[in-house]
């Protein structure tokens, strides 16, 4: 029996615990340094997620047989280098691979290198050239002209890409970005490109480098209220699958997509182990275009995603980690569909207080095929207290979208902190229901 290591502290986080503690493999599943919901279904460590030399240290002292990296920012800073120079198993890109999600010129230029579809674009680094550029390029951008999205090269938490419909707001982002440096050393490289019309999907798939393994569609929910109104966010919710994004959809952009990225980072000599998400814009037409790839589970896609399925992770991590998926059977889903709703702090994504008890979440986990993760809780005593601006995401199966969406808005009833709240219309998309 295998012990395996958890790095993170989200809802993914806590839905990968869950669904590896289920595995015929795993005996303890700890957590680093996971949240309130982790320390039920799993054991905590109290380690952060960027401090290398103790998660290293406890992974050897305790002899970890898989350590699986949740979050983009250990990634793109080498934890998974640092793990097997020390000859330990870990899932997730190295480094140089993780350059995908960590750099947004790496990501551009590999998509045009590999002729994967994406919207065109043009990098610079210095701000003149960028306004210049733009004077140039666009001198009608104030006249309902496409818009233009400028993005900070390095991470920047989901804040780095910024849509701008006139001159000056594109000239304000390129401030921002390379003269204020908002998003620090993100910004020392910026892309200018046309936006996108369409609607937003999630592929993820499981590859080795060699073999690559689709996951079913699914669907995020990234502004902040209902309508997909206000701020951008982390997510406010997720189904799976999306029945938008049919079989020959899903074929085309294994093939279009997935499978020349796949080989094109081979061929220059950065192979990519782990999961790759491709963010995409679908067009009226059926045609799907690369936002943006990440390079792990998307929070909180994961959590719709792993509640459905049925084949055993560890497996397949253990495969993906040696190089030899092609020898694991084809994924097992649960055919029912699935919807996570996240319950958010009140101020969030803006600022939020901490601390606050939640209550209701027995009697929410008491409802058929609802699972309730947690994402910023933790442990206050016995009381579970929010810890964060994404707190929960209450994730339920049902045989239809609506079956899944009303089992999923019941479990959030139940549940109780002050100023907590959700959007209403998580999956709406798919069927065009509204609740209640
Ligand atoms: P990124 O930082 O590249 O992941 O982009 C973050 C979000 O901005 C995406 O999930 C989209 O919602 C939006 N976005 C980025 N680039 C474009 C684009 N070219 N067209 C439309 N929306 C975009
Ligand atoms: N759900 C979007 C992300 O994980 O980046």
């Amino acid at each position: 029996m295998m012990k395996v290591l958890v790095v993170g502290s989200g809802g993914r986080e806590h839905a990968l615990a869950w669904k590896i503690g289920q595995s015929s493999l795993v005996d303890t599943v700890f957590v680093a340094p996971g949240n309130a919901g982790t320390a039920i279904d799993a054991e905590n460590v109290d380690i952060s997620v960027g401090d290398f030399p103790a998660l290293l240290a406890f992974a050897k002292q305790n002899e970890i047989g898989l350590t699986v990296v949740g979050p983009e920012a250990p990634l793109c800073d080498g934890l998974v280098d640092a793990f097997q120079a020390e000859g330990l198993r870990v899932f997730g890109p190295n480094k140089n691979a993780a350059q995908l999600e960590g750099s947004k010129v790496f990501c551009k230029n590999l998509m045009r290198h590999a002729s994967v579809p994406t919207a065109d674009y043009r990098v610079f680094s210095d701000p003149a050239e960028g306004v210049r550029y733009v004077n140039e390029m666009f001198p009608d951008l104030d006249d309902n002209e496409v818009p233009l999205v400028v993005k900070a090269d390095g991470l920047a938490a989901g804040k780095g890409a910024i849509v701008c419909k006139t001159r000056e707001e594109v000239f304000q982002a390129i401030d921002l970005i390379a003269r204020d440096r908002a998003f620090g050393d993100a910004g020392n490289q910026f892309v200018i490109e046309e936006l996108l019309p369409g609607e937003e999907v999630s592929i993820l798939a499981i590859t080795d480098g060699k073999t690559i393994l689709t996951l079913p569609p699914a669907q995020d929910h990234k502004r902040a209220y209902d309508n997909d109104l206000g701020p951008n966010t982390g997510g406010m919710g997720a189904y799976c699958p999306t029945p938008q994004v049919d079989k020959n959809l899903v074929a085309r952009v294994e093939e279009n997509i997935l499978v020349p990225t796949v080989h094109t980072m081979k061929r220059g000599r950065t192979p990519f182990s782990g999961i790759l998400y491709a963010g995409l814009m679908v067009n009226a037409q059926g045609v799907a275009k690369v936002l943006e790839y990440n390079v792990r589970f998307g929070d909180p896609e994961c959590q719709p995603l792993l509640m459905r399925l049925k084949s055993d992770l560890v497996e397949i991590m253990l495969a993906t980690v040696d190089r030899r998926l092609e020898e694991i059977e084809p994924l097992q889903w649960d055919p029912r569909p699935s919807i996570c709703v996240v319950m958010a702090s009140e101020g969030y994504p803006g600022s939020y207080e901490k601390g606050l008890p939640i209550s209701g979440l027995d009697a929410a986990a008491a409802i058929p095929d609802v699972k309730v993760f947690h994402a910023g809780t933790k442990l206050d005593g016995e009381t579970v207290v929010t810890n964060g601006g994404r707190v929960l995401g209450v994730t339920a199966l049902g045989d239809s979208i609506a079956d899944a969406k009303r089992a999923a808005y019941t479990a959030v009833k139940e549940i109780r902190f002050p100023g907590g709240w959700c959007r209403k219309d998580i999956s709406d998309k798919a069927t065009g229901i509204a609740i209640n």
